[in-house]
């Protein structure tokens, strides 16, 4: 598996391509997985048998908007979309019924580089939070003996517990699995050298945790990080952290990239394109930012 991006590379300008719903699955309380029909052959559009896990698409609804997303079932005749409900659009898409049609276009951005020794997922972590379990569904199927941490906040929260069996599980409330964060079990991991890889995608305090554990350590890292973005291809500086556009340069970065980004657990852009302060790397609590000094910090 290879990076599939090209920081920097050519422009790809594309129109939506319109996939017919075919399911709308519940996955949790507040959560959907959405499959559409998936159209053979490559479009000019939506190439998705180049898609590399930890790409994201942009999925459009007519008069309503258009956002990006990941897919979280690549299989030969569907595609599958898992929603969180949160505002407008999530809601209007986790309303979609048989039939209707969603507009798709991509991959786009970064996915996660798996190096050759790691095939099998031997020795990966793959830790998720909130709907991240979205963004690292494809990449468990591809590495079957990573092992899985997922947490969320309470046990209806959690996701595809019964698709991946063996994880460990983690709530804030003890609902189901632990109590506490997946994090402070990876601390453990890592400290007892059973962990080569981590790959990752949850909450922004969540990450800045995990990326102090892992530089810490040593331990190669990848994160998803989630910013705000509009055009998906690199134009419009909306999703820009540090200097990186992180809808072409990321999402998909390293524990490394995001150590040097100052902006990473600090700061992000609204929807208006306004900087807005976060503050998470300076008061991230020590259960989630591991053991020893925080590398990420600074
Ligand atoms: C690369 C990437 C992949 C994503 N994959 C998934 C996924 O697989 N499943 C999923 O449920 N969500 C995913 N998201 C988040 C998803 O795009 C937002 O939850 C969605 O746009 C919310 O829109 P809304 O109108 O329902 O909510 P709103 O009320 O408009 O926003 C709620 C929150 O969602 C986030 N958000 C809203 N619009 C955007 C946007 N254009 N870009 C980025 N974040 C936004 C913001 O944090 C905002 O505070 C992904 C985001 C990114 C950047
Ligand atoms: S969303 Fe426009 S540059 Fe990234």
């Amino acid at each position: 598996m290879t990076d599939a991006a090209t920081p920097g590379g050519p422009l790809r300008v594309a129109l939506p391509v319109a996939l017919e719903v075919l399911e709308v699955r519940r996955e949790n309380a507040g959560a959907v997985t959405v499959f559409l029909a998936r159209e053979q052959g490559a479009t000019p559009g939506l190439e998705v048998e180049a898609f590399v896990p930890g790409q994201f698409f942009m999925v459009w609804l007519p008069r309503v908007d258009e956002k990006p997303y990941a897919v979280s079932y690549v299989e030969p005749e569907r595609l599958g979309i898992t929603v969180q409900v949160r505002g407008p659009f999530s809601t209007r898409l986790a309303e979609m019924v048989p039939g209707e049609r969603v507009g798709i276009r991509g991959p786009y951005g970064r996915g996660y580089h798996v190096p050759e020794e790691l095939v099998d997922g031997e020795g990966a972590v793959l830790l998720g939070g909130g709907c991240g379990m979205a963004v690292l569904a494809p990449l468990a199927e591809r590495l079957p003996r990573a092992r899985i941490a997922q947490g969320a906040r309470t046990a209806d929260g959690l996701f595809f517990t019964e698709r991946f069996h063996g994880q460990v599980l983690f709530t804030d409330d003890g609902s189901a699995g632990r109590r506490g964060y997946p994090t402070e079990w990876l601390a453990g991991q890592v400290q007892a050298g059973r962990v080569r890889a981590v790959y990752a995608c949850g909450p922004e305090e969540m990450m800045v945790g995990l990326v102090g554990i892992c530089r810490g350590a040593g331990v190669e890292c990848q994160v998803s990080l989630e910013r705000y973005m509009k055009c998906g291809i690199g134009v419009c500086g909306q999703c820009d952290c540090s200097g990186r556009r992180v809808c072409v340069e990321g999402p998909t970065l390293t524990a490394r990239e995001l150590a040097e980004m100052p902006d990473f657990g600090r700061r992000r852009r609204d929807k208006a394109g306004r900087v807005v302060e976060i503050g998470l790397r300076d008061v991230c609590p020590p259960a989630q930012r591991g053991p020893g000094p925080d590398p990420a910090g600074g």
